[in-house]
């Protein structure tokens, strides 16, 4: 069936009660991992499969999960969760009646590689079956649904709690993965029955029924059972983020990225980072961030949404949603955030706070400052404990401070408030009004120097000195 349409169903109404989530307005779906909620690589894998549909079956704690699924997946509802195969007879409006293929996943499997939905698409239509199977071989078999084979092909698959004598011991379990003849899978809904263990509408009760109408019904066995791991609870959540962890860290090393220490290098499935850039222990990054080449990120640094050019470096420090230029240097601990935007060769020293501020090419804020909402031109010094005060309880302002000025140090900028190019600020000023171009602003009480009085002071003191019990 080469060419034929190809749909896809993702199941993810169920509870997922063994996460013991307080809230039940969380779907297990929408857990991440590695800062990607689960369901969101099952669609990634999926999105290579050049689907005609992608439906998404939500019920439970659905509000999260449309939010993973809008705009990737048309949403069915199943209100009450009466089983795999009631799940997908949601998608019975879109998909009745349609010539074609159908793919049907869970939503809680995210190691399932797009390579291996394909070969499963290939294998699928070179032999010209109408329903295939993913199966794996499971040392400990409990809990899947097992693979009956006659004359090779499958005949049925039996849930665990429906066993009888020697099927305990098959070994060939039901992956929870499908392709179906859309057309027969619809028609073999509506023969489903609640006669089991379970009392519920199996979908894989559907397999038999392919069977029994004489129809080509095969397994496709995996190789790697890791990949098709279903999340049921959180050790299994940590047990997945480990197994995800491996692999992106290998792919990004394979590219000519080195990662220090991959077990303590936390890298989301969505970041790209260059050839010769060093990820050093204890380093997350997430998000979609996009890192150039031959830059040193970490130990002990965050990133997340964040671009980043090459040859720079963020030690001990915590960036989010910001860019960084060329041969940008941040840290350490150092906290960006807010759009920042840090431009080329400029340098973000110790203990600073940047939030939504443009901060020019070569320009540098070294120590212990917080500049919130400001642009800053180029060539500028920021001198240390700088603080641009944006907020007065109510509403924000922007401040602007020009190219080659010197702010000194200790200095409080009272935005809205303008500083122009080459102006000079007086250590420990406070500015409340704008600095011409050029100008030096001094804006703090005078020095007043009295001669011995220090000793006088200490004199007084001792006076009254209190004893301490
Ligand atoms: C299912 C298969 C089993 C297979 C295993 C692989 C059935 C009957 N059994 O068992 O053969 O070995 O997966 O992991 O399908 N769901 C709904 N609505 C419902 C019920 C379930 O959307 O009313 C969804 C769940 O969210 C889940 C999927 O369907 O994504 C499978 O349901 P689950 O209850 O986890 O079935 P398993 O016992 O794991
Ligand atoms: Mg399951």
């Amino acid at each position: 069936m080469a060419n034929a349409e190809r749909y896809a169903i993702i199941l993810a109404a169920g509870k997922g009660s063994r996460m013991k989530s307080r809230r039940d307005d969380v779907s297990k779906v929408s857990f991440p991992l590695l800062g990607v909620p689960l369901m969101a690589y099952v669609m990634d894998a999926l999105d290579a499969c050049s689907l005609e549909h992608l439906i998404a079956v939500l019920g439970f704690g659905g509000a999260t999960s449309s939010k993973v699924a809008e705009g990737r997946a048309e949403i069915v509802w199943q209100k009450e969760q009466k089983g795999s195969g009631h799940a997908v007879m949601m998608a019975a409006p879109i998909l009745e009646g349609k010539e074609g293929e159908t793919i049907i996943c869970c939503g809680d499997t995210p190691l399932l590689r797009a390579e291996t939905l394909q070969n499963l698409f290939e294998f699928h239509e070179k032999n010209g079956n109408d329903l295939t199977v993913l199966t794996f071989i499971a040392e400990n078999p409990k809990g899947y649904g097992r693979i009956v084979r006659k004359s090779g092909l499958v005949e049925g698959i039996i849930e665990q709690k429906d066993l009888v004598g020697e099927q305990h011991d098959i070994k060939e379990v039901n992956a929870g993965v499908y392709i179906f003849d859309n057309k027969v899978l619809f028609d073999s809904l509506k023969l489903l029955k609640t006669d089991n263990a379970a009392g519920e509408y199996y979908l894989t009760d559907v397999i038999g029924i392919f069977a029994s109408k004489g129809l080509k019904v095969d397994g496709y066995v995996a190789e790697d059972p890791v990949e098709m791991s279903g999340i049921n609870d959180r050790v299994q959540l940590a047990a997945a983020a480990k197994a995800m962890q491996k692999r992106i860290n290998e792919r990004l090393m394979l590219s000519g990225v080195t990662i220090e220490d991959p077990d303590t290098a936390y890298i989301g499935p969505y970041v790209q980072i260059g050839a010769d850039t060093i990820i050093k222990p204890n380093t997350t990054i997430l998000g979609r961030t996009a890192i150039g080449s031959e830059n040193v990120i970490g130990p002990n640094s965050y990133l997340e949404n964040v671009t980043m050019g090459d040859e720079g470096f963020v030690l001990s420090s915590h960036v989010v949603d910001s860019t960084l230029g060329q041969k940008v240097q941040v840290g350490p601990y150092a906290r960006i955030r807010g759009n920042a935007v840090i431009r080329d060769d400029a340098h973000i020293g110790n203990f600073m706070e940047l939030k939504n501020v443009d901060f020019g090419s070569g320009s540098k804020a070294m120590h212990l400052s917080y500049l919130g909402d400001a642009t800053v031109g180029e060539g500028t010094n920021i001198g240390c404990g700088t603080i641009v005060a944006n907020y007065d309880g109510v509403n924000k302002f922007h401040s602007e401070i020009g190219s080659r000025a010197f702010v000194g140090s200790g200095s409080t900028l009272i935005s809205p408030v303008k500083v122009d190019d080459e102006a000079f600020v007086a250590a420990g000023s406070t500015i409340t009004s704008d600095v011409e171009k050029g100008a030096m602003a001094i804006a703090r009480g005078r020095q007043v120097n009295k001669p011995g009085y220090a000793a006088k002071l200490r004199e007084k003191a001792l006076k009254t000195k209190i004893e301490s019990k």
